[in-house]
């Protein structure tokens, strides 16, 4: 009936157990005044921002009708006055009932309290029961102690993990009505019950909690053991060996983060070697670090695990460490080989050399006009400037290849020759500069930059990282086009079993194969590119990523360790670390002089060759044309010149 269990069906619940409790509790289940109930549940629970209020309580005679005792009376009140004056949802539950109607769905009622409102025999026997398989750590807990019980007693064989709040309230033995409330846990299942106090509660000035948060208070792992895991995943992490091969330390962005989580937590290290990041198998096996996280070999994973929702069901996470973004990348095309013939054309645009053909047009067209204007108005022209507009085509287009012109005697053809010069120089220095950029940078074409095109391609292969959250990722993935690349490409890589295991091995092979992809993270490129040969471009972004380390599931140390990263992170360090460790030598390859290759003047040799060619051809023809009136020709201009002197 309550196999689902979730907060809707707690106000059910409540009025069900109402009815229960009045006739259900024993003689005696309340140890301490009504008020101190009162007064201390609710400063606990608005201390913890808890939703829901459980009592646990053994019942031991529950059939038999108590009746309206005073007790119950009492427990009447306390109910009352949580549900009713608090407006906090309260049950009263025996561990019986929690047991098996409530069950392993307790997890589905969000962040509640649990009291127990004594230490009786019972009381303790059934609890000590339920820590057995509830999960200690999720709900908050207060167990009101009485004066004969002493905390190693009550706690005996029960594991209170290390970031269980679990809260025990005893009676201050000098002053009456004063609670010393303290707080236990162990730092792991084989260690001694470790106690702080927590704070201390008097009706009048309420509860006095610790002035620091959860893991100021607990900032120490005393020593503890851990058992981490990396990868040789060079320059990232890197193991430490001595002389018999045993792993001493780890070294690179994630050997730095654990020596300072280390030095910070007060605890040690036990390093293990995982052959890779893993992947979990649809039948629940799970591989590489992931696996040995889930079989309990390691307590935490230290390298760069993509955070994907597949993987939360196995382990849990760390809090990001960084963000980056996930795509393919292949090599660089070629492009010196490539002679652009349009390189002396293209920097202009088709229209703007329109314009500026127009433009000789129109300033020839305005000296003839001017020219013939002077004519009708009979003025002698003094000069010999030239007259044909074909002519003045010619040097108008010389000045815009910045040639002179003879000067005109004339003040308007002087002004037009202004504009033309001026017009020219403009010009001139704006294709300049536009050719040299386009001589010098060096443009190259991309085959294609999305993954659809990668489908489209001819005989382009893709990998990615086996047995790593990347293979996962594409498996599993709901997009089309991700989904067929994996479909097509990579699964005949896995069949191949030609995945690389290495982020190195897998960008050298995009190198010294043509038509590779692989498909990494933006930091790793970056962090490689400087140690393979060639240039990797990148496609369009296939998913932003985040990354962080992993804990075992449910790890208690995983809110320890992620204080302390979110302290390296506000604090600067791990900007730092990533700054120095990632991206190194990303400054030392910058921009090299590039120079202007034969291929990029060619064009240019060509124009030249075909431009002497074609003179030559019509100087011949023009000779051959002319032959016989040639002589008579230079006898002519002889005579007229003689004549002019
Ligand atoms: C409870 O909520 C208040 C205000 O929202 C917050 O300041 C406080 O830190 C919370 N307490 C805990 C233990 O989360
Ligand atoms: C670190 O742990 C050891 C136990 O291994 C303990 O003796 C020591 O006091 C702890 N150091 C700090 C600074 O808490
Ligand atoms: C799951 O499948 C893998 C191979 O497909 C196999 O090696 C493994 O033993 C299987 N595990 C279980 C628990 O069936």
């Amino acid at each position: 009936m309550f196999r689902k269990f979730d907060i809707s069906s707690i106000s059910s619940l409540i009025v069900l157990i109402w009815t229960i409790v009045m006739f259900d509790l024993a003689w005696g289940q309340l140890i301490r005044p009504t008020y101190v109930y009162e007064g201390l549940i609710g400063d606990i629970r608005s201390y913890f921002n808890n939703t829901c209020i459980i009592f646990l309580h053994s019942s031991p005679n529950s059939y038999e009708m108590q009746g309206l005792t005073e007790d119950n009376l009492h427990l009447m009140h306390l109910q009352k006055y949580l549900s009713s004056t608090l407006h906090i949802r309260t049950a009263f539950m025996d561990f019986h009932m929690f047991t098996t109607q409530v069950g392993q769905s307790y997890n589905k009622i969000k962040r509640p309290l649990f009291v127990l409102l004594n230490t009786n025999e019972d009381t303790r026997n059934n609890f000590a029961n339920v820590s057995t398989w509830i999960m200690m750590s999720y709900p908050t807990w207060l167990v009101f102690f009485d004066n004969e019980t002493n905390l190693e007693d009550f706690f005996f064989n029960v594991y209170v993990p290390f970031d269980c709040k679990f809260m025990v309230a005893q009676s201050s033995i000098n002053e009456t009505g004063k609670e010393i409330i303290t707080e236990v846990y162990q730092i792991h299942k084989d260690k001694e019950l470790r106690s702080n106090q927590f704070g201390v509660w008097d009706a009048e000035r309420g509860l006095e909690g610790p002035s620091h948060g959860l893991y100021q208070r607990r900032n120490d792992l005393f020593g503890q053991n851990l058992r981490v895991a990396s990868l040789q995943d060079p320059p990232v992490s890197l193991f430490e060996r001595n002389e018999q091969n045993e792993i001493t330390g780890i070294s690179g962005f994630f050997g730095e983060i654990i020596l300072l989580l280390q030095e910070e937590l007060n605890c040690t290290f036990t390093y293990k070697e995982a052959g890779s990041w893993g992947m979990c198998l649809p039948n629940g096996t799970c591989t590489g670090a992931v696996g040995m996280l889930k079989n309990d070999e390691i307590d935490f994973a230290a390298s760069e695990f993509m955070m994907t929702k597949q993987r939360l069901d196995y382990v849990s996470f760390t809090t990001p460490i960084f963000s980056t973004k996930c795509r393919a990348y292949i090599k660089r095309p070629e492009s010196a080989s490539i002679i652009k013939w349009d390189t002396y054309i293209a920097p202009f645009s088709v229209n703007i050399w329109r314009i500026i053909v127009f433009f000789i047009i129109i300033l020839s067209a305005s000296i003839v006009f001017i020219q013939k204007l002077f004519a009708i108005a009979s003025i002698r022209l003094q000069d010999n400037s030239p007259s044909r507009f074909t002519e003045i085509i010619f040097f108008i287009t010389g000045a815009f290849c910045s040639q002179g012109m003879d000067q005109s005697t004339l003040d308007p053809v002087r002004m037009v020759h202004l504009v033309t010069y001026l017009t020219a120089v403009v010009i001139l220095a704006a294709y300049s500069a536009a050719l040299i950029s386009f001589l010098t940078v060096k443009t190259f074409v991309m085959p294609f930059t999305t993954m659809e095109g990668l489908l489209k391609e001819e005989g382009f292969s893709c990998g990615v990282i086996g047995n790593s959250a990347y293979y996962t990722f594409l498996q599993r993935t709901t997009d089309k086009v991700m989904s067929q690349v994996f479909d097509k490409l990579i699964r005949k890589e896995t069949i191949a079993k030609k995945l690389p295991t290495s982020y190195m091995e897998g960008l050298e092979r995009v190198c010294r194969e043509d038509k590779y992809a692989f498909v990494t993270l933006d930091n790793m490129a970056a962090l490689l590119q400087q140690k393979v040969n060639c240039k990797l471009e990148p496609l369009d972004v296939i998913t932003p990523t985040t990354i962080a380390m992993t804990l075992q599931r449910n790890s208690p140390y995983r809110g320890i360790i992620n204080a302390h990263i979110l302290l390296l992170k506000d604090s600067g360090i791990l900007q730092r670390l990533l700054e120095t460790q990632w991206s190194v030598q990303l400054g030392a390859s910058t921009t090299l002089w590039k120079s202007v290759e034969i291929g990029d003047i060619m064009p240019l040799l060509f124009l030249m060759i075909i431009a002497s060619f074609i003179s030559y051809l019509v100087y011949i023809i023009e000779r051959i044309i002319y032959k016989n009136c040639f002589k008579r020709v230079k006898i002519k201009t002889n005579k007229s010149q003689k004549l002019k002197k």
